[in-house]
């Protein structure tokens, strides 16, 4: 398995094109199986998760053919899909284990095909992560579902039909399958507590471009009209706001000065105010955001993760590894996922000083980390083990990053082409 070796110490400077939402192009890779005209995706980020969702939907018959890169430098690929008829409706173990994301095909599959059998999903060890909400929605509008030997099998032979959907706890992905579903349902689907994430946001603007009926895109609460058939569309994916973030972060943390070109304030607005409470400027551009520390000192501040528009859980990790080298302590609460501490134990052994109580992390900051041998076991926990190593004396090297190769695109690249010393270490064969 490959490895990354940093060797910390240089403020990053310059300007990283940001990639596509990966979390925005996995549904919206998905709903291609909604219609059997072709959809269009641009700036559709290159990583394992995208090649993940793409190996599935061929299995399920959709034809992909990949369109180069669109004009302007790096802004990802255009990728085609058509699904003229589907040739299975089976999710298999060996895919969906990969990734939990895959659990993305069920409500697309059902409305179109009137049966899905999706694996239970695996994917990050962030918690347990259960599907139950998706489940309990789809039954709501029609579903027959069955658990067997590990998968979900769902039925709806006559179509499924709107109602009214009301989620006990904000679920992104739960929100993506429904609104998939309902789409293609007869009449009128209400969800209720829905996911307001830029990328639930991304995936309806594309469904209305298909043909979807759909109001209260972007509020709690969406109505959507059912439609006997949706078509084709182009769609350009929304840029990945977990990617600028992080990259803000990396600037402060070098005490560096970086552009993230294409990456938008709208989305970042809880980060952008807590980075400032911390000490570093986030600034509009004409191009995206600018990000470097207001006056040389980083202060520790209080974080609480929240859905949408709250602050991200998949920037906690990151913000985490910044608050080790603050002035003071910080407070860091996850309310999302349990166990999404797994960095703690990586970036203590750096010479951070964490105390994890429950679903809260007290970080007292220390003048300075020290380069370790470190594992990541989740994909935001491996890049704030990038960032701590990118902040600390002497070498790091981070092993098992296949977990950052499901969510970062060239991320030593870019790093690199900003002044950092990292190289990915391939393995020896
Ligand atoms: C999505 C994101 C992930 C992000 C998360 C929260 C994608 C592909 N992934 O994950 O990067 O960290 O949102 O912003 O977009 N839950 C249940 N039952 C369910 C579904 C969820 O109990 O059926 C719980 C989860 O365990 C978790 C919470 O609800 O505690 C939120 O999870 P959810 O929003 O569904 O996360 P994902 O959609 O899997």
């Amino acid at each position: 398995m490959d490895s990354i070796r940093i060797k910390g110490g240089q403020a990053l400077k310059g300007k990283i094109h940001i990639s596509g939402a990966k979390n925005a192009a996995l549904p919206l890779l998905a709903a291609s199986l909604l219609t059997d005209e072709a959809l269009t995706l641009s700036n559709v980020p290159h990583l394992a998760d995208i090649v993940t969702m793409s190996n599935l939907l061929g299995q399920l018959g959709v034809g992909i053919s990949l369109n180069g890169h669109a004009p302007g430098g790096h802004t990802g690929r255009v990728v085609e899909l058509k699904a003229a008829t589907l040739t299975d409706v089976v999710a298999p173990y060996e895919l969906v284990r990969k990734m939990r994301a895959s659990i993305l095909v069920l409500g697309p599959l059902l409305a179109r095909a009137g049966e899905a059998k999706v694996s239970l999903p695996g994917g990050c060890a962030i918690g347990t992560r259960p599907v139950d909400l998706h489940i309990a929605a789809l039954q709501k509008l029609g579903a027959d579902i069955t658990l067997d030997n590990g998968y979900i099998h769902a039925r709806a032979p006559r179509g499924l039909r709107g109602a009214e959907i009301i989620f006990p706890m904000v679920t992104v992905t739960g929100t993506e399958n429904i609104m998939m579903a309902a789409t293609l349902a007869a009449g009128e689907t209400t969800i209720v507590n829905a996911a307001r994430e830029p990328e639930v946001v991304d995936l309806a603007h594309c469904l209305v471009a298909m043909g979807a009926r759909i109001e209260g895109i972007g509020s709690d609460r969406m109505v959507i009209a059912g439609s006997a058939k949706l078509h084709g569309a182009a769609h350009n994916v929304v840029p990945d706001r977990i990617e600028a973030g992080t990259f803000a972060m990396a600037a402060a943390i070098t005490d560096g000065d970086l552009e993230l070109i294409g990456a938008k304030m709208d989305h970042l607005n809880s980060v952008a105010t807590i980075l400032a409470a911390a000490g570093i400027d986030m600034t509009e551009t004409a191009d995206g955001l600018r990000a470097r520390r207001a006056n040389g000192a980083l202060r520790g501040v209080d974080v609480m993760t929240e859905p949408y528009p709250g602050f991200p859980t998949d920037l906690q990790a990151q913000m985490m590894a910044l608050m080790c080298v603050a002035d003071g302590a910080s407070m860091i609460t996850e309310t999302i996922f349990e166990n999404r501490f797994m960095h703690v134990p990586e970036l203590k052994r750096m010479g951070a000083n964490i105390t994890v109580h429950n679903a809260s992390a007290l970080v007292r900051g220390v003048p300075m980390l020290t380069g370790a041998p470190v594992m990541a076991t989740d994909l935001r926990a491996s890049v704030s083990l990038a960032l701590a190593g990118l902040a600390a004396r002497g070498e790091t090297m981070l092993n098992r990053i296949y977990h950052l190769d499901r969510g970062y695109e060239r991320l030593e690249e870019k790093l690199a082409a900003c002044g950092a010393h990292i190289e990915r270490v391939k393995e020896a064969a």
